[in-house]
């Protein structure tokens, strides 16, 4: 009877050892794939979607980590749910409604033109390229986020619209001066417009979710037009548009380095936001504690990526350490507290806030009363993100 009894305690040893998976980014990918997120349709319809992009770009660097092909050909066949083979976008997606969210797809149309030389991705870059040459702008140049958010620049709209303006330029127009001031000029008047200033009582250094350029929006505060609140996925998107730029953008050009100074000064005070107790960031980040708030892990998982990669990369100093193990004690959180493990093998992801717009009040009671979901791709794509710096650490 000893026997069997072993087998047992043996099996369980191993059920335990096995339940922490080799790797979190590809156990969190392969979980997304096998539910059949990210791959260019919503309920089986063409979609251009922001988090599809997001996710597609984390299995792009998956892809470039392991040389599995699995990645490829899955962000190939999101891709081509949402590109005619003659290279016209559909999807719900139209130039003329000037929205920057699809954008955040385009770069992998280009990365697929970059490995394919198929002309159809480049055409399909090229439409959403033409979208930004008349896009609407504020009177300083600040993209809108929306044709119908007059003269509104949101954080979020930086990581959609950015990386593919950069992206493009990288590829297809190097020597385009105008584009690289363009896009410095962004990540700065951004930066400028929502960045808490020093004169305001107890400056948190963080930015704003948005700005109406012109204090028109019921939320844009009288003096300079921001909106009232910190959102910690809005600020996520930013910091990780910040890192991911400087990875595009040549180091000899001006705007480099104005953007590394965003980096520089931002990412400090990221780490001092976080929670002390968890290391993970609250929904509302400079309201810890108060009723309704609560660690949301979209954007926790956001400044986990951005933390690392600005450090790894030497954007960052971090002389003390402390930048990295704000980072690794928020990741050691996310995978505690938020990654659950299914029966059939599979991971899900909890605690992800589904929106946050400025398209109502933009106050405390309005971030804290919408849904949280379970899966949400936005925030599973930013952990497996995360889980690749963490596990290049
Ligand atoms: C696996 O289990 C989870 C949790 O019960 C479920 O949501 C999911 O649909 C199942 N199948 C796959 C392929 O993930
Ligand atoms: C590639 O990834 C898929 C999904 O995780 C896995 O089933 C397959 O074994 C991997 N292939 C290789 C060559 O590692
Ligand atoms: C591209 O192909 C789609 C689908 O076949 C078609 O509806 C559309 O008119 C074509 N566009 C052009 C510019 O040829
Ligand atoms: C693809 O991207 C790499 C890395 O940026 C670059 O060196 C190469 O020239 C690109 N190839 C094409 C065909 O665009
Ligand atoms: C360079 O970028 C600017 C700003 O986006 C754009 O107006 C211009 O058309 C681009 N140049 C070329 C040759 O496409
Ligand atoms: C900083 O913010 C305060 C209060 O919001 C405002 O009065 C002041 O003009 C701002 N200063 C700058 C330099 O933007
Ligand atoms: C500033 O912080 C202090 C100490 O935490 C607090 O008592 C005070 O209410 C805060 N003031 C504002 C305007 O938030
Ligand atoms: C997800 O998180 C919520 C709130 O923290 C919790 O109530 C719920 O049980 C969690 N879901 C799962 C499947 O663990």
């Amino acid at each position: 009877m000893l026997v069997p009894l072993a087998s047992v305690f043996l099996g369980i040893c191993i059920t335990l050892v096995r339940a922490k998976p080799a790797s979190y980014a590809v156990w969190a990918a392969d979980s997304a794939i096998k539910r059949g997120q990210g791959n260019g349709l919503s309920n089986g319809v063409p979609l251009v979607s922001y988090e599809h992009g997001e996710f597609q770009w984390a299995l792009r660097l998956l892809y470039e980590r392991d040389g599995n092909e699995t990645y490829l050909d899955y962000i190939k066949t999101g891709a081509n749910n949402i590109v005619f083979d003659n290279g016209t976008v559909h999807g719900s997606y139209a130039v003329t409604d000037y929205v920057l969210d699809p954008l955040r797809t385009g770069p992998t149309f280009l990365y697929l033109y970059n490995i394919t030389g198929d002309s159809k991705w480049k055409k399909a870059a090229d439409e959403f390229r033409g979208q930004l040459n008349s896009h609407p702008r504020t009177a300083q140049g600040q993209f809108w986020h929306k044709l119908i958010y007059f003269n509104q620049g949101w954080l979020d709209g930086i990581y959609m619209g950015e990386i593919f303006y950069a992206q493009y330029t990288h590829d297809i127009q190097p020597n385009n001066a105008t584009a690289w001031d363009d896009i410095t000029r962004q990540f700065q008047l951004m930066f400028q417009n929502t960045i808490q200033n020093a004169t305001a009582p107890n400056n948190t250094h963080l930015m704003y979710h948005g700005y109406d350029f012109s204090h028109t929006a019921v939320w844009a505060s009288p003096d300079r037009g921001h909106s009232p609140e910190f959102w910690d996925r809005a600020l996520g998107w930013y910091m990780m548009a910040l890192v991911d730029v400087l990875d595009i953008m040549p180091k000899t050009h001006p705007g480099f380095n104005v953007i590394l100074d965003i980096l520089q000064n931002l990412t400090p005070h990221v780490r001092d936001a976080a929670d002390r107790t968890s290391g993970v960031w609250w929904l509302v980040i400079t309201q810890p504690g108060r009723a309704g708030n609560y660690f949301e892990s979209s954007g926790s998982a956001m400044f986990v990526y951005a933390l690392l990669k600005a450090v790894r990369l030497g954007h960052v100093g971090d002389l003390d350490g402390s930048i990295v193990a704000a980072a690794k004690k928020a990741y050691g959180y996310m995978a505690q507290n938020w990654v659950i493990p299914n029966t059939n093998g599979t991971m899900s992801w909890n605690n992800t806030v589904v929106v946050g717009s400025l398209n109502l009040a933009g106050d405390y009671d309005y971030y804290i009363s919408q849904p949280v979901d379970i899966n949400d791709l936005k925030g599973l794509a930013a952990f497996v993100l995360a889980s690749i710096e963490f596990e290049k650490l």
